[in-house]
């Protein structure tokens, strides 16, 4: 298994092209399995949750290559409607293909997505918005039958929380249903309105996404699509982060900023400047990073919990002390056990978790629990005096295309072995 090394202290500088977001290109390749036509969907970063699912549209039977950051499916054809266990073990977030299964099938045969390291994660929103469709769920040997005798109808949908997969499950399986969809309170994250966008331009019926309420007016048939990935703005968070930390001033092409603006609302809190440029912006970091007194998780609009351990790293070198509220996972800090290595102070308990900023952190050796919280002990490392290793990358490798590289292209003396 590889690991990251890197020699902390470089103040990153300079610019890089932000990769296409994880958090949509999943559901969109979902999607591509509805259309029943050939899709071409470009910046599409190289990530293994993006293996996993080129390998579960090829496992339903339909033709998908990834070449650089373009993925062509082919769903002409399809010959299955089972997700392997192996497969939904290899990236829970499989279950987005629920609805676009069920939808293109009837049916869909899937092993129960099991939690994560960030605690249980539940999908009784999805299933029981499904069974209002007209979907018969039955689990057996840890294994979901889910089957719509009588096809899927559109149904009025009210979530009891805004989740992100769920809102996306209901749009799959809705596209094609007889009828109509109203999904309230629904989750209003950009990566739901670029399902839409791409569904939309595939023939789809579907109004109001980016608002708590979204309207999806069955259609017979979807057709292929073209579509472009919308920027990831946690990978962005991620990268004007390491360049917080040691001192430095990035830009990063390819951004969406009015996504993003919880984001630079914190950076700017922190002491950043930030200068918005068209599809850019440019981030330099103060002499000493400030505390902000209290960051709190939330559904979009508010602060995105993916960005929660990016910013705590920050603040563990700002003057002062930081509250941090963790308001959408149950265990979503189990890495800060890893960044106390560096010699951050953070205490937590419960959803709550509190950072003594420290003038300096030290090199230290360090194992990944989960995507976001490896990026933060990449962060942590830069700032580092000394040497870090960084161990179970795979973590990372699911979220970042490249990080190795884009970190060596800012001026981070930083390798994987
Ligand atoms: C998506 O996960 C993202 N994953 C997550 O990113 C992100 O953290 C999360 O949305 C919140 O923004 C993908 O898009 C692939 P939720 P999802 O359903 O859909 C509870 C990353 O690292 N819940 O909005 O699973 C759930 O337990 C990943 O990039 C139920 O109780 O998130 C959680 O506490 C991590 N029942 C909360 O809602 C359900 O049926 C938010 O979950 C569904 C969710």
């Amino acid at each position: 298994m590889s690991e990251i090394l890197i020699k902390g202290g470089n103040r990153l500088t300079g610019k890089i092209s932000v990769q296409g977001a994880k958090n949509s290109v999943l559901p969109v390749l979902a999607a591509t399995v509805l259309c029943g036509d050939r899709c071409v969907i470009h910046n599409c970063p190289t990530l293994s949750d993006v293996e996993t699912s080129v390998k579960i549209i090829r496992n339903l039977g339909c033709g998908c290559e990834k070449t650089g950051n373009t993925v062509t499916v082919d769903s002409r054809e399809i010959t299955s409607f089972e997700i392997p266990d192996d497969l939904m073990r290899e990236m829970r977030s499989s279950v987005v293909f629920l609805g676009a299964v069920i939808g293109r099938m009837g049916k869909a045969y899937i092993s129960s997505p099991g939690g994560c390291e960030l605690g249980p994660r539940p999908i009784d929103l999805h299933l029981s918005a499904l069974k209002h469709m007209g979907v018969t769920v039955t689990e057996e040997h840890g294994y979901l039958h889910c089957t719509a005798e009588q096809g899927l109808h559109g149904a009025e949908i009210h979530l009891t929380f805004p989740s992100v997969g769920a809102t996306e499950n209901i749009i799959l399986a809705a596209a094609t249903a007889k009828g109509n969809t109203t999904i309230h309170n629904a989750a209003k994250e950009p990566e739901i309105s670029d399902l839409a966008d791409f569904l939309n331009s595939a023939g789809a019926r579907i109004y109001g996404s980016g608002s708590d309420t979204i309207q999806i007016y069955g259609v017979e048939k979807l057709h292929g699509a073209e579509h472009a990935i919308i920027p990831d703005r946690i990978a962005a968070a991620t990268y004007m982060a390491c360049a917080a930390v040691t001192g430095g001033k990035i830009t990063l092409e390819n951004v969406m900023p009015p996504h993003m603006v919880s984001i630079l609302w914190f950076f700017k809190e922190c002491g950043c400047e930030t200068e918005i440029s068209g599809k850019s912006v440019t981030v330099s970091a103060p002499e000493r990073l400030c505390r902000v007194p209290t960051v709190r998780s939330l559904v979009y609009p508010g602060f995105p919990t993916d960005a929660g351990p990016i910013a705590l790293a920050v603040l563990c070198l700002a003057e002062g002390t930081s509250v941090f509220v963790e308001n959408i996972f149950e265990n979503r800090f189990r890495y800060t056990d890893e960044l106390k290595r560096f010699g951050a102070q953070v205490k937590t308990q419960g959803k709550i978790a509190v950072v003594e900023g420290r003038p300096a952190l030290s090199a230290a050796d360090c194992a990944c629990t989960d995507l976001r919280g490896g990026a933060a002990l990449v962060i942590a490392a830069l700032a580092a005096d000394g040497v870090s290793t960084i161990k179970e990358i795979h973590h990372i490798e699911r979220g970042y295309d490249d990080i190795v590289g884009n970190l060596r292209t800012l001026g981070a003396d930083i390798q994987e072995q």
